[in-house]
């Protein structure tokens, strides 16, 4: 059996929150209980469903996970963008967007593996790790426990459009591929925004629509326009870049193919209503 994480962090009313060992320890930013199941994951769903697009189907099998990062994640990048794209080089661009570091509080929100959220704990932040498949959180564990980190992190099966976190309670979103099948992009987006504080940072990587003429393959053209039924959707980059709405002021905007990767700051004012 996995070890447990940490319980604590959270602003339930029926048990004292757990201090945690991490610096980064606010009792203040879950808002289920924080108390992990045998698999070590707080379970949020709240009874809601998730999806069940053939993608989000396929991310709930287990054999999916088996391969998921270490034979898909490391390469397609560089496969759809015409040009090798070192998971080296995306960190990097993470850690320039939210500056990770002991006692910042982030979220990975539709983790899969926890590519993102993994490199922020191995940084000494403290992290959330969330997705709706359960093979997914287990496997995100099992790789933070063999690198390390697993103390620093949380795993939270939750939707990406019901975020449970208080209002403008984390320092840090990241999002990694996963606008393209999460289902209503507008509301994930906005719940990131309601998560973040003040001046937080948002990190997001998204597959937009592949152009004509552009530098990537007609293969990814192709693939692009035959993926409809899967679930997954390719918007535009002016698409994706006004997700962020009133809340999020765009800092910076990078296109390579169809990998778009924008960097967004929660604005100072002004609190972001929960859209759903
Ligand atoms: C493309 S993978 C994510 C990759 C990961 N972020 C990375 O950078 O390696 C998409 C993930 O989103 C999750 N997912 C899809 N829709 C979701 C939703 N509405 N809420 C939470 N997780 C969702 C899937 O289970 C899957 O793990």
């Amino acid at each position: 059996m996995l070890a447990p994480v940490r319980p604590g962090r959270y602003a339930g009313s029926m048990a004292e929150p757990t201090p945690s060992a991490s610096p980064a320890f606010r009792p203040d930013v879950l808002t289920v209980p924080a108390t992990p199941d045998a698999d070590g994951i707080i379970d949020a769903m709240g009874g809601r469903r998730a999806l069940r697009t053939p993608a989000q189907l396929v991310n709930r099998l287990v054999p999916t996970t088996w391969i998921y990062e270490s034979l898909w994640r490391v390469r397609s990048l560089g496969l759809l963008s015409g040009r090798p794209v070192p998971v080296a080089e995306e960190l990097a661009e993470l850690d320039a967007a939210v500056r990770p570091g002991p006692g910042m509080v982030a979220v990975d929100v539709a983790c899969s593996e926890g590519l993102y959220g993994r490199h922020l704990a191995a940084q000494g932040a403290a992290v959330y790790l969330v997705d709706h498949s359960r093979p997914f959180l287990r496997k995100a564990l099992r790789r933070c426990r063999t690198e390390g980190s697993l103390e620093r992190v949380t795993a939270v099966r939750a939707l990406a459009q019901h975020l449970p976190f208080a209002d403008g309670s984390v320092d840090a979103a990241v999002m990694g591929g996963s606008l393209n099948e999460i289902g209503d992009r507008l509301v994930a987006v906005a719940e990131l925004a309601r998560i973040l504080r003040p001046g937080g940072r948002l990190f997001l990587m998204s597959l937009v629509a592949a152009v004509p003429g552009g530098t990537s393959s007609r293969g990814v053209r192709v693939g692009q326009a035959l993926s409809g039924p899967s679930g997954i959707a390719f918007p535009t980059p002016a698409e994706t870049v006004a997700l962020l709405g009133p809340h999020l002021r765009l800092v910076s905007e990078r296109l390579d193919g169809v990998v778009l990767r924008l960097t967004a700051e929660r604005t100072p004012t002004g609190t972001p209503a929960a859209l759903r």
